[in-house]
């Protein structure tokens, strides 16, 4: 059985006051799917010391150095020491507006993974990609980037998040079936090269999922869980997210 995951993407929110209000809600939240956080820089450490240990604490974004004179950059290692066993690459916020193309995705990618992080990828396509019945086309050169960078078993002990750009933040979710469709074709494609890897990879679907649609999402034969930024804001939502998957 793949484990499943539910994990929040803070995004630039979020303050002290909401790591304890999660960490309050998280202490009943800690079986049969895995609960992960991921606060901005700045709350790590306050996240670290509060949340229950059965929670796992992931940063948004690495650098894909490992030192040296890159202002504003931290690296794996810094997360690592900060508590993170999780964190995100390759939103596609990076990616869009941060100018972060498939080449440095995987750099970072590989960085994360050196240093012992699990690295949760994300992957997805715009709406005119979309449009263009390009979706595959470019979900599958995302992967692609990452296993030429990493190697085949790349996404041994990985995580996998399919956010389609136009899902996100949105309030248009995927339906639970075009979703689905995606990550199918999604594990297919790790299976290509990793076949016992694309088996237990839990791929998560991301874009505007509430307590109110998430059940039916989680329900697909290949969603694992879900990342979660809106409503991951809401410790009350975000635990009902979390109970949905449970049950799905
Ligand atoms: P929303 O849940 O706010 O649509 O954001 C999804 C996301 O980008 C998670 O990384």
């Amino acid at each position: 059985m793949r484990r499943k995951i539910i994990a929040g993407n803070w995004k630039m929110n979020g303050d002290a006051d909401l790591v304890r209000r999660i960490a309050e809600h998280a202490a009943d939240a800690i079986s049969g799917a895995e609960l992960v956080v991921c606060p901005p820089y700045t709350l790590l450490p306050t996240a670290a010391s509060h949340l229950p240990t059965g929670v796992g604490l992931g940063a948004q974004d690495v650098s894909e150095y490992p030192a040296g004179a890159y202002t504003g950059e931290v690296s794996a290692a810094m997360l690592l020491e900060a508590g993170c066993r999780y964190v995100i690459v390759g939103h596609s916020e990076r990616r869009t507006l941060y100018g972060e193309d498939n080449a440095r995705v995987a750099a970072k990618y590989a960085a994360a993974r050196g240093a012992g992080l699990t690295p949760i990828l994300c992957v997805g396509e715009t709406l005119a990609e979309r449009d263009a019945q390009r979706t595959e086309s470019v979900v599958g050169e995302q992967i692609d980037a990452v296993l030429e960078a990493v190697g085949a078993t790349a996404f041994s002990d990985a995580v996998i998040a399919y956010e389609p750009v136009w899902a996100i933040g949105t309030g248009r979710t995927a339906a639970p079936e075009q979703a689905q469709q995606v990550h199918a074709f999604i594990r297919a494609r790790v299976a290509e090269r990793d076949p016992e890897g694309a088996a237990v990879l839990p791929i998560l679907y991301g874009g505007s999922v509430k307590p109110e649609n998430a059940a039916e999402l989680f329900a697909q034969e290949d969603i694992d869980g879900g990342l979660i930024g809106g409503a991951s804001l809401d410790s009350e939502g975000f635990l009902a997210i979390h109970r949905a998957a449970v049950g799905g």
